[in-house]
């Protein structure tokens, strides 16, 4: 086998059994991953990311009450009638467009042990082969894509890549940060992971956000990372050991994002991204302009 198709990419893995607190009460008996920027669910928008970079057979890592999730990329063969009766092509086709995406298949997590145990569900599914995960409630805007390059990068070089962004200091204690060194344009080498520091531990503003494409040696790693922060198995901690024993999983690369990314996991971040995506679209989007111009003044 080459190198380059040893670590070619066809899986993806997308952990979405976290609990969504952030939002209660919404979330108390809908997913997180099911609100709605303007009128597609925000796990639409990572699954349409995936299929666009080519990865067409996808790991729901799901929990308790995650039912929706699976509902939304099924068929709905009494709505589509409907629909199809009324004559209704447009809405037939945005009912019809997220079940013909791409092969999902689903698992749940159980015990809710963290991120790294998350990704260590899906280790069957993957087998032997390198993969994608990106993080169900993060966002990255599509004008924006970031995964074709960290696979093309991960292709080339059979390191484990990761997704950068530079955050403001002070928010640098919600995101793993990483040490890089190594600078090539936006890509960079990393020398250390930390999970979720404090200001003063933190070796930088380098955040990592939820887009990662790993080797398949990583679930080795993971089955011996002892819990970390907050008493859960960290998929941090997992890559700060293959980076510092790339012998045995690979290194770990960087590829520092400069582009539109959400977590939509955060009220105000939730928000900037319906008002983001919203401007831009053909039914609203002049509408929202003219008002959003007219409220500022308000405020
Ligand atoms: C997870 C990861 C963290 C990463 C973040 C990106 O944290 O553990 O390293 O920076 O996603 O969104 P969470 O946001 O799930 O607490």
């Amino acid at each position: 086998m080459s190198q380059s198709s040893r670590f070619a990419v066809k899986k993806a893995v997308i952990p979405a059994a976290g609990l969504g607190t952030r939002f209660l009460p919404a979330t108390k008996a809908l997913p997180k991953e099911m609100l709605p920027i303007v009128d597609k669910p925000v796990i639409q928008f990572v699954v349409e990311e995936a299929v666009s970079a080519g990865l067409q057979d996808l790991l729901m890592i799901t929990g308790r009450n995650k039912n929706a999730l699976e509902n939304h990329f099924d068929r709905v063969a009494e709505l589509e009638q409907v629909l199809s009766d009324k004559g209704d092509k447009k809405k037939l086709f945005s009912v019809q467009e997220s079940t013909q995406l791409a092969d999902i298949h689903y698992t749940r997590q159980g015990d809710p042990k963290g991120l790294g145990h998350a990704v260590l569900r899906a280790k069957s599914h993957v087998g032997e082969h390198s993969f994608a995960v990106l993080l169900g409630d993060d966002v990255i805007d599509s004008r924006d894509p970031i995964l074709p390059q960290m696979l093309k990068l991960h292709e080339e070089t059979g390191d484990n890549v990761v997704a950068l962004m530079e955050v403001p200091m002070d928010q640098i204690h919600l995101y793993g940060a990483a040490k890089v060194s190594e600078l090539s344009g936006d890509v960079v080498k990393i020398d250390q992971l930390i999970e979720k520091p404090s200001e003063k531990e933190a070796p930088s503003n380098l955040a990592v956000i939820g887009r990662y494409v790993l080797r398949p040696e990583i679930f080795e790693v993971l089955e011996k990372t002892p819990e970390g922060r907050n008493g859960e198995i960290q998929l941090t901690d997992a890559l700060q050991f293959a980076a510092a024993n790339p012998s045995v999983a690979g290194g770990v690369r960087g590829v520092i994002f400069r582009g539109r990314r959400y977590d939509t996991g955060d009220k105000l971040d939730f928000i900037k991204a319906t008002l983001r995506m919203a401007i831009d679209r053909d039914d609203i989007g002049k509408e929202l302009r003219v008002w959003l111009k007219d409220f500022s003044k308000e405020i």
